[in-house]
Parts: C-alpha cells; structure tokens; sequence
C-alpha cells in the first residue's frame, strides 16, 4: 500500500467503496427518471466537479451537465449560513428535471439556498443528490440520494479540500487535527 500523506490520520472511505456507491447510484437514477427526457445534472462547484464527472459517466438517462459556484460567508455569528451565488448555470431550467450533485452537505445552508432559488426558476421536478452528509438538523430539504454517512471531523479526497489542497485523493480520509487547529 502506497504511504499515506502526513496531512492525512486515516482512509474513511476507499476508493472502491466511493466507486461502488456511485455506480449504485447512478443505477437509482436510471430507474427513477427512465420515462423523463433529458434529465439537467447541477454539480456544485468546486467540491462537486469529480462526483459529477463520475456520476455522469456511469447514468444511462440522457442528460447534460450544468455547474453552479456558491460561497458561504459563514465566519461570523451574524453572517453565518449567509450564501453568495458567485457562477450560475448556463441555461434557464423551466420545465426540466434537475438533479442537484453536491459532494458533501455539512449544515445544510448551501443546499438550503440551492433548493429556494432553484425553485424559484419553475424546474419540471428538483431532486438533491449528494455523495456525503454529515449528521446535522439545519437542513431544510430532503436529500432524495445520499451515498454515506460521515463523522464530524475534517474530511478531504474525492473532491473535498483543505485550503484547497488534497481534492484529488480517490478516498475520503480524516485530516489530522493539528493540520487545521
Ligand atoms: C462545501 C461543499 C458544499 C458545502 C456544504 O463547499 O462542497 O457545497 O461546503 O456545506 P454546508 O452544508 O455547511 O453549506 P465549500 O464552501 O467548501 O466550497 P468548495 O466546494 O468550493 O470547496
């Protein structure tokens, strides 16, 4: 086995694991939209950009990728949850199935925002699928595909940062604390 980062305490989740669920999901998603027509798919950028690749690469539902970017202000007590839609998508949505692809919901406020303003653009139908959620009761929305469950602690890889970095580690794993405290 090839060393792990020094950044890195431990793999959560490997990578055939993560490649394993997303097939099944994918799988989920041909039977629920076979009948639908194209179908829209919504990566959330930047964590977003390698589930939606791969996601996309195993449907067989015909559909296009679109991308949208969301800043979160959250770093006082007034500003937090506030959201900042800083890219939106290229086409109007009226009248099309969307699937949101996120790769982690942790509180909730940035597909809180994602759900009302996406439904204030009148989509035939809005579904939310994220590969990762954290257990937290700030979210608002129901989550129609969720691929797993994580602890409370920071997690990198599989799109995922610290300070931008380790995104592209094809496993969730734990980042050692003294990384970021
Ligand atoms: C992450 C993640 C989600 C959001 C979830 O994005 O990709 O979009 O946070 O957090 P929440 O449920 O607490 O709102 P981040 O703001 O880190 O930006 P990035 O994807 O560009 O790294």
């Amino acid at each position: 086995m090839t060393d792990l980062h020094p950044d890195i305490e431990r793999i959560l989740i490997s990578e055939d694991d993560i490649q394993r669920r997303v097939a099944e999901i994918a799988a989920e998603i041909d039977r629920d939209y076979k009948d639908a027509g194209q179908v829209v798919l919504v990566g959330i950028l930047k964590g977003a950009f390698i589930f939606t690749a791969d996601l996309s690469r195993k449907l067989s539902v015909p559909h296009s990728v679109d991308f949208m970017s969301i800043s979160s202000y959250g770093d006082t007590a007034e500003s937090a949850g506030a959201v900042r839609l800083i890219l939106d998508l290229r086409k109007p949505i009226t009248d099309r199935h969307v699937i949101v692809v996120e790769d982690i919901v942790d509180t909730g406020h940035t597909m809180n925002y994602l759900h009302q303003t996406l439904m204030g653009r009148n989509p035939a139908s809005l579904k939310i699928c994220s590969l990762f959620k954290k257990n937290r009761d700030s979210l608002d929305v129901p989550l129609d595909y969720v691929g797993f469950d994580l602890p409370d602690v920071w997690v990198v890889g599989y799109g995922l940062d610290y300070a931008d970095t380790h995104r592209t580690l094809p496993y969730i794993a734990e980042l050692k604390k003294e990384v970021y405290s």
